[in-house]
């Protein structure tokens, strides 16, 4: 499976702090916005990964990322013009895509909790059709809405943002299709906003009685950071985990790691490239925990 990682935008909520910079990039406590997302794709197994975003911005996100050899991974970039909507995404990443199936999650979508690998996993072995998630919020009109019937748990409705939410299940923004979601995007129309929803796309796969709808349970935190107040209350509330556990939420270097991406060595390399950051103790302590022994940090410089 591959994965899609959408940070376009214009940001236009969380003006002036996204004047210059792409909102995807902005620090949530001690990392960029985006290595949340491509924490969950790594997460979830996967490897080859597309960020698409605006010209103006795709190279500083190439300059964070690079080809994501360093992390065992390998990173290709596409241009969106200007925002189309999240079902663009399809149309953009076509070549990347190809044959396979692929999930897509959007750039500003946090999510902590436990058993999150497992169901990504879940997500990742999808064979037919797609997967998406639903999750319980108080304000569920801000987002897609899904409806669920009582006694089976299957999906019988979605609406984008509706006035009258019929349940208070959002729909979060990671979604895992099958290789048919580029042809399906590509019939697509646009909504009134002029924008092709992926709400529309997913409504495809209700019809056709091949969309599943994973609960994402209380234990799960899924945060959004479109706001002034929603960027930082995401930012307090990884500093507070990880101030608590003395681990790291989102870490790809570690991540990387314990997929197995990546070896012992090469983590060392990652740490040392930390400079003096605080970013580079975790990752030191990541080592130690390993080994038992700190890596003698230098012996590889130069490589
Ligand atoms: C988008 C989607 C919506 C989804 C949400 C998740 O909304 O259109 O269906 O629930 O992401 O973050 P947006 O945040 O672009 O308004």
């Amino acid at each position: 499976m591959k994965g899609i990682i959408l940070a376009g935008g214009l940001g236009t909520r969380l003006r002036p702090l996204t004047s210059a910079i792409s909102k995807q990039l902005l620090p949530v406590y001690d990392k960029p916005m985006i290595y949340y997302p491509l924490s969950m794709l790594m997460l979830a197994g996967i490897r080859e990964i597309q960020v698409i975003s605006t010209s103006e911005h795709l190279p500083a996100f190439r300059r964070l990322l690079g080809d994501g050899s360093q992390w065992g991974l390998s990173f290709s970039y596409a241009e969106q013009d200007r925002p189309r909507g999240l079902a663009d995404a399809f149309r953009v990443g076509r070549t990347f895509v190809g044959r396979d199936p692929v999930c897509l999650i959007l750039g500003d979508n946090i999510f902590f909790g436990h058993g999150l690998p497992e169901v990504l996993r879940q997500g990742a072995s999808l064979e037919e059709g797609a997967v998406i998630f639903a999750y319980r919020v108080r304000d569920p009109s801000r987002y897609a809405v899904v409806d669920l019937d009582e006694t089976t748990g299957k999906p019988v409705a979605l609406e984008e943002k509706p006035e009258h939410p019929r349940s208070n299940y959002a729909v979060p923004g990671i979604y895992f299709y099958d290789s048919e979601v580029v042809s399906i995007a590509d019939r697509l129309e646009p909504s009134e906003r002029g924008e092709l929803e992926i709400t529309d796309l997913n409504r495809v796969y209700l019809e056709l009685g091949k969309l599943q709808v994973l609960l994402l349970g209380r234990g799960v935190a899924w945060l959004d950071a479109g706001t002034h107040e929603a960027l930082m209350q995401a930012g307090s509330f990884v500093q507070a985990v990880q101030e608590r556990q003395g681990m790291m939420i989102s870490c790809p270097e570690e991540i990387a790691y314990r997929m197995g991406f990546i070896d012992f060595e090469r983590l060392g390399r990652l740490a040392e490239a930390m400079a003096d950051s605080g970013y580079r103790g975790h990752l030191l302590k990541v080592l130690a925990e390993e080994s038992g022994r700190l890596p003698v940090i230098g012996a590889t410089a130069g490589e």
